[in-house]
């Protein structure tokens, strides 16, 4: 709607997890840095887990791209892991590697996924599956997860595992020990800081099409201080901040606006000189007096 109007060629601050838009923050960057070593050196199972809406979907997708772009990996992502069953769960992976056998009991599939790992291994590619959403998955479904990594040469897995999850995967994890030993690198991913706020709203901004950011800095502060550094809320509060811009027919996005776009969400703000009786009074004022 307001593309033009700012001469962008796309959206830039869409919530779909679209690797393009991905800004490397420092923990974003190790948190790609630990799973892709995980797995290139073929250590098992590797976790990032971390707090809702801070890019651990986004990252899923950018390592299955980027291990799809390299011949040797045949990587599948799971992004519903929450099946009813370890069976339909297995299924499912079975499926996704395309592996065309099916079976109806549990042993049957565990042999046949199997000796689709001995194949692929003896060919040299390296199959790596990649859960999101993995908070989901109830305790049977990790077992089953844990007997997959059992499979394994004298030196090395056969299969690379790598879940993304939010915080709850750990407590899940933590009540799995004979699994969570297994993990052999651990990412956390937790809000931005201030400058990487900027940062990465500059750099999505760009890669729209756009020049530079048309927030002043004062709207700038406002969008850090409602979203606390959670990237999916920064989006949404400056997709609307840029949409009433564009209606009000200005050019920069004001601090009001951003004030506007928050109690829209959240309902009235408390401004930092003002304590919440102070704002009642105020209120109350207004209502008395008109
Ligand atoms: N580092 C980043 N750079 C640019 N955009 C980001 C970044 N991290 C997250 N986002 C954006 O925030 C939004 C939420 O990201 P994503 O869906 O990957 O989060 P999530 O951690 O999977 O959330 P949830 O916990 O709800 O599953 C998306 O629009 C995504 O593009
Ligand atoms: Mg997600």
């Amino acid at each position: 709607m307001y593309l033009e109007y700012f001469n962008l060629a796309e959206k830039p601050f869409s919530t779909s997890p679209d690797p393009r838009f991905f800004y490397l923050s420092a923990q974003h960057r190790e948190a790609i840095a630990k799973t892709e070593y995980a797995v290139t050196e073929r250590l098992g199972l590797s976790v990032v887990y971390g707090d809702v809406g801070t890019g651990k979907t986004t990252i899923s997708r950018r390592l299955l791209q980027q291990f799809r772009d390299e011949h040797k990996f045949n990587a599948v992502l799971l992004t519903h892991p929450a099946y009813p069953s370890e069976n339909q769960l297995l299924r499912a992976i079975c499926q996704e590697f395309r592996i065309g056998k099916s079976a109806k009991a549990k042993l049957d599939l565990l042999n046949l996924f199997q000796a689709y790992l001995i194949n692929e291994w003896r060919q040299g590619h390296r199959p790596v599956l990649i859960i999101d959403e993995a908070q989901t998955l109830k305790p049977p479904l990790l077992e089953l997860l844990r007997q997959l990594l059992n499979f394994e040469t004298n030196t090395e897995k056969l299969l690379q595992v790598v879940l993304f999850g939010q915080n709850e995967l750990r407590d899940r994890l933590d009540r799995k020990p004979n699994l969570k030993s297994r993990v052999a690198m651990w990412g956390a991913l937790t809000t931005l800081t201030r400058e990487d706020t900027e940062a990465m709203l500059r750099f999505r901004y760009q890669v729209a099409g756009g020049g530079s950011l048309p927030l002043a800095p004062a709207a700038l502060e406002r969008v850090y201080r409602y979203a606390r550094g959670v990237p999916r809320t920064t989006c949404i509060i400056c997709d609307n901040a840029l949409l009433k811009t564009f209606l009000a027919g200005a050019k920069v996005v004001v601090e009001a606006v951003v004030d506007t776009v928050y109690e829209e969400m959240s309902g009235p703000v408390v401004q930092p000189h003002e304590t919440k009786i102070g704002l009642l009074r105020k209120q109350e004022q207004e209502v008395l007096h008109g």
